[in-house]
């Protein structure tokens, strides 16, 4: 009788140790044997820092104006545009000059790739982006190494590195820019092009062959350093989108730096921002000359986009640096 006893008793001990480990296994903990003996310790495994499974919550604010479908960048297949975004973006040029529009995206994708970029998106993708504006408040900040350890490091126009990298870096895998901010990139940088204007994908033509454009409604570069294989021109679609969702309207056009960071929020799974930011006096100053630009008078609704940044930060699904006041 004792004899059975202790063998349901033993038998008992081993299913509950049993379910005890398979419960642990899926709860992620880690179970130690000491000393071959039956007394555990019981570690919770240290969750390996997955970056991109960070919870960053659900948040209705930001899911009524995320919209996943959105075309980022053109290609030949998605480039012809829906007539309300088209006369939309239309508006924008000074030059009435659209009505070419079909012909020069045509030159675009015989030129440069002609690729759908950045449809990877899923679970198993973890792709980090420092977001690189142009304030000045960055100065200072220590940042570099920071923002070069990130998978992608999108700066924009004509922020320089040389002479900034303590506080910039001096990684680029992407500057966004157009005609009028364009500086010479180097061979492993992505050239994103922000076209306002179909003078500005003439000019991207012009600037990798004939060279002939050099004014648009001011001096451009005509020609750039940058390699050919590497260039992409976000989609006029995508800009209106920006405009409308994330701008809610204010401003002509969202500013390169908006439109750069909602870029971000679109093709990485956890985006760092810096270099954003107004000074004191409500302008956008640079961290690398004088240049002050004031809210009030510009085609951008500054005070609105910091106002969206802010929220972006606050639901969690960008960091903010904000660097020294
Ligand atoms: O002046 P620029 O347009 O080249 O700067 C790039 C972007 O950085 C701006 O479009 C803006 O979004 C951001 N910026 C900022 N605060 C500043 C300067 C620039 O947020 N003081």
């Amino acid at each position: 009788m004792t004899m059975r006893l202790k063998r349901v008793f033993k038998i008992t001990a081993l299913l509950s140790s049993t379910t005890i480990l398979l419960f642990l296994y899926f709860q992620n903990a880690a179970v130690v044997l000491i000393n071959n003996s039956y007394s555990f310790v019981f570690e919770r495994a240290q969750r390996t820092s997955h970056i991109c499974l960070e919870d960053s919550g659900n948040s209705s604010w930001f899911n009524e104006r995320y919209k996943p479908t959105v075309p980022l960048l053109l290609n030949s297949t998605n480039s012809v545009l829906q007539r309300n975004i088209f006369s939309w973006w239309k508006e924008l040029q000074d030059v009435r000059s659209a009505s070419n529009y079909t012909k020069v995206v045509d030159q675009l994708f015989s030129l440069f790739p002609n690729e759908d970029h950045y449809s990877d998106a899923g679970p198993d993708r973890c792709r980090t982006c420092a977001v690189v504006g142009n304030s000045g408040n960055i100065l200072g900040s220590n940042y570099g190494q920071l923002i070069d350890s990130h998978d992608l490091v999108i700066r924009i126009n004509k922020g320089p590195t040389e002479d900034y990298e303590k506080d910039v870096g001096n990684k680029t895998t992407h500057r966004i820019m157009y005609p009028e901010s364009a500086v010479d990139l180097d061979d492993n940088t992505y050239l994103v092009l922000l076209p306002v204007k179909v003078l500005d994908m003439q000019w991207l033509i012009s600037a990798f062959t004939t060279r002939h454009i050099r004014h648009t409604y001011t001096n451009v570069p005509s020609s750039i350093k940058a390699n050919k294989d590497k260039v992409m021109i976000l989609h006029p679609e995508f800009i209106k989108y920006v405009h409308d969702n994330w701008a809610e309207g204010h401003g002509r056009y969202p500013s390169t730096g908006f439109l750069t960071l909602i870029f971000a929020l679109h093709i990485c799974d956890k985006v760092d921002v810096f270099g954003f930011g107004a000074n004191s006096d409500r302008k956008w100053h640079h961290y690398f000359d004088k240049t002050m630009t004031s809210f009030e008078n510009d085609s951008h609704g500054g005070d609105f986009e910091n106002k969206t940044i802010n929220q972006l930060h606050q639901e969690n699904k960008i960091l903010m640096y904000k660097g020294l006041k």
